[in-house]
């Protein structure tokens, strides 16, 4: 991430400055803790926020292209940035809006033929990178040994996340159905790098969905991300690179091309595709945008579509849609067998979904069930999520010298950082390196976990 290991350096310094420049509002108090409690209701339903509690300050009217025009081409975690490119949300919270669209997984769960669930998987992947559209706002690095959990029984599943690594960042995250019908765990390494204008972030790591009740494993990696505009100018985050979903039981394969934008921006957010079986026959075609909806249809009907579009027919632009397609769009239109649509976009702050609103809540009484290494108790989010950006930012800073402090005591001893609730293993279906759940975490025995905040 932006965030630095060496407070002593020159950008620090600059990072206090364009810190302090920034016009907030410091009257509120820290409130830590006190935020979202709330009785839940009576009839036993939880209810989530639907707003945070400060508005979000403005990023503008200050430049940090002096900061950042020495770093170009720097690996990001050696540059600090200013606060105010913060989103109040750790980096383990970001990788949970994966479950946003977890129906997607429950409906995968029951379709009985493979070409089926191999589409619900698709669109399960493309959604989980919807959500960073217009999402420009960097998330908080997790510290070593963070944590963050998330039970959701009106979704029906529940997620946990640890930060196993600092240098190369790493985050290993495992998630399972809560009627047991599906396990979705995977380690993400973010690389990240800064070009002058734009951070691109190239997420390594492997993804692992399992679909217990048909015996099948699923993997694959996530796009390239690229925020544009960092500097001046309008934002815009573009994905582009290949992503090929495995069902490692059947041998169907989903290959999905996110298009780079190209010269003329003709091709900016599209996705193209297709589902073959193991023989390497094309199935089903998918085509649309990550940012709105998903489209698809059998390979002929896919050839006279095109034709018709060739012709200067306007086929998809008529019926583009944002928010969720009804259940029954199946062949309800030739040259539209198939279809997954995003959420509304939001308008919330920092372009947040209501999901992504309600991850760093911190509801009555769960402050006894975390533990100590939960991001929600983490203080310079939570400052920032208060709109306190001066305490954000002192938090902040202690925190990182608190773990570089552990560090340097781990060096004198010779002591190896212990990982808590993941350990390194081998991915069993792809053989590549990954993080494995070492089980235990629902247990809740939390008197081993490290003092990191
Ligand atoms: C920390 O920053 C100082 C000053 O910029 C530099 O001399 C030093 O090498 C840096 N140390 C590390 C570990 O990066
Ligand atoms: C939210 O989306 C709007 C509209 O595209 C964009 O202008 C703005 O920069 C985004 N804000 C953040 C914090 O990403
Ligand atoms: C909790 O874990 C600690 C250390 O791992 C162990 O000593 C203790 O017996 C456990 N407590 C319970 C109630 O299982």
């Amino acid at each position: 991430g932006f965030d630095s290991d060496n407070s002593s350096g020159e950008f620090s310094e600059a990072n206090q400055k364009v810190t302090g420049m920034i016009d907030v509002d410091t009257s509120k108090s820290d409130r830590v803790g006190k935020i979202g409690e709330r009785p839940p209701q009576e009839n036993g339903v939880q209810n989530y926020r639907t707003s945070l509690p400060a508005p979000m300050f403005t990023r503008s009217d200050f430049s940090v292209w002096t900061i950042l025009k020495k770093c170009v081409g720097l690996e990001l975690s050696k540059i600090t940035m200013p606060i105010a490119f913060n989103e109040p949300l750790s980096f383990l919270q970001r990788i949970t809006e994966y479950m946003e669209h977890v129906y997607l997984l429950h409906k995968a769960c029951r379709q009985t033929q493979p070409l089926e669930r191999m589409q619900s998987v698709a669109a399960f992947a493309v959604s989980a990178v919807a959500s960073q559209w217009e999402r420009t706002g960097k998330p908080f690095n997790p510290l070593l040994g963070e944590t963050y959990e998330l039970i959701r029984e009106d979704l029906g599943f529940r997620f946990i996340s640890e930060q196993v690594s600092h240098h190369p960042p790493i985050s290993a995250f495992y998630s399972e159905g809560l009627s047991q019908d599906f396990l979705f765990h995977g380690s993400i390494y973010p690389k990240l790098r800064f070009w002058g204008k734009s951070v691109e972030a190239e997420p390594r790591g492997t993804i692992t969905l399992e679909l217990l009740a048909h015996n099948e494993a699923y993997t694959w990696t996530n796009p390239t991300c690229c925020v544009h505009n960092v500097i001046i100018g309008k934002l815009w985050i573009e994905q582009y690179g290949t992503v090929e979903i495995v069902n490692h039981r059947t041998g169907h394969k989903c290959v999905l091309n996110f298009k780079p934008c190209g010269l003329f921006g003709k091709e900016l957010h599209k996705v193209e595709g297709y589902i073959q079986d193991k023989n390497k026959q094309k199935l089903f075609m998918i085509y649309g945008k990550w940012t709105e909806c998903l489209w698809g249809t059998d390979p002929v009907s896919y050839e006279a579509f095109k034709k018709q579009e060739r012709r200067g027919g306007h086929p998809r632009k008529a019926k583009l849609v944002r928010g969720p397609l009804p259940a029954d769009t199946h062949g309800a239109e030739p040259g539209r067998g198939w279809g997954w649509g995003a959420w509304p976009a939001p308008a919330q702050m920092y372009n947040f979904t209501s999901f992504t609103v309600s991850l760093n809540e911190l509801a009555m009484g769960m402050e006894k069930t975390l533990p100590p290494t939960d991001c929600r108790l983490r203080p310079d989010i939570r400052g920032m999520e208060n709109g306190n950006m001066d305490l954000a930012s002192q938090e902040k800073e202690r925190l990182e010298e608190k773990q570089r402090e552990a560090r340097r005591e781990r060096a004198k001893e010779e002591a190896e950082w212990q990982t808590r609730w993941f350990y390194p293993g081998t991915n069993p279906y792809t053989g590549t390196p990954d993080w494995l759940y070492a089980g235990d975490y629902f247990e809740r025995n939390f008197s081993d976990c490290p003092d990191i905040y």
